[in-house]
């Protein structure tokens, strides 16, 4: 059995030799695609390949098709927008992720940009302190709630909104539930967005949501950036000169947020917050133990397609 690792952005190697040795302990063989440049070298790379751990990898019909001998993809990672799992289905192969394993270092990456926000991104003017603000977990999966544990210590005042969490739950970690989207932003300084790409949610970050932002507003974007109406917020920038924000995935319309705002807007150069060796060594480990928990035992957790 071969297992591809492909990945674009590669993990630290400490997580390549902790994968290798997961692999190849198992009696199986690990083959290593990183930071290819062309869509090619990965339907190269795919077409003897049983399994595949990946991470923002765009796995499409293309790369299905290659993969002919291809039973399993891993996302090493949360988000799975980046899986077409109809065509995976469609094609055999199951589809899993790694919830949670690389969510310490995201939200501690939303601090990173949001203390370097209200710090006017290290200017040596006079900025604001996080302790006693009002923050807005927007989503509260994994990531939320490590950024809640984080924010807890920093002193702010939490609220978070999660259409798919109990409210139950939310006052069980001793934030404040809120019952909807609208309320959040009208109600926080600072919003931290945690939702996933999907139909619903894309471009669901707009003018009108944003712009209920108390003056001052930050808005801190560690999730994905097609969440963003982008348009939208470059609008609302323009019309509101009070609010910021900071992204750790480069919007499409980057050059225009950074012209149109400058001491307003940061964009990571290319994303960031699941980049560290303990998240890269925690997400690509569990992918390799779910590959040979699959391929040996057949077993499933974690599927995401059907
Ligand atoms: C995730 O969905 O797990 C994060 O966005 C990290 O993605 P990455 O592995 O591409 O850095």
């Amino acid at each position: 059995m071969k297992v591809l690792v492909a990945t674009e952005k590669p993990f630290a190697k400490v997580a390549v030799d902790g994968i290798r040795k997961e692999i190849e302990d198992a009696g199986y063989e690990l083959a290593l695609l990183e930071k290819y440049t062309d869509k090619q070298q990965l339907l190269d790379a795919v077409k003897d390949a049983n399994a595949l751990i990946i991470r923002s990898d765009i796995v499409d019909k293309e790369v299905l098709d290659a993969a002919k001998e291809l039973k399993i993809v891993v996302r090493a990672g949360a988000g799975y927008d980046n899986v077409n799992l109809n065509e995976a289905t469609a094609h055999g192969v199951c589809v899993m992720n790694t919830p949670g394993q690389n969510s310490n270092a995201v939200a501690e990456l939303a601090f990173g940009l949001m203390i370097m926000a209200v710090r006017n991104f290290y200017d040596g003017k006079s900025g604001t302190e996080l302790k006693g603000k009002k923050l807005g977990i927007h989503a509260y999966g994994n990531v939320g709630r490590n950024v809640a544990r984080i924010a807890k210590g920093i002193g702010m005042d939490i609220y978070a909104y999660d259409a798919y969490c109990p409210k139950e739950a939310m006052e069980a970690d001793g934030i404040k539930p809120v019952g909807s989207a609208e309320e959040l932003y009208a109600t926080c300084n600072v919003v931290s967005l945690h939702i996933p790409a999907t139909p619903e949610t894309k471009g669901s970050v707009n003018y009108d949501l944003v712009g209920r932002m108390p003056k001052n507003g930050l808005l801190v974007n560690t999730a994905r950036k097609e969440v963003i109406n982008e348009e939208e917020l470059i609008r609302l920038m323009n019309d509101r000169p009070d609010l910021k924000y900071v992204t750790d995935i480069m919007p499409v319309h980057n050059e225009e947020f950074a012209e149109q705002f400058p001491g307003r807007y940061f964009s990571t150069p290319k994303k960031m917050g699941a980049q560290t060796a303990e998240a890269n060594i925690n997400a690509g480990i569990a992918a390799a133990r779910q590959i040979v928990g699959f391929l040996k035992d057949g077993c499933e957790k974690f599927r995401v397609n059907k």
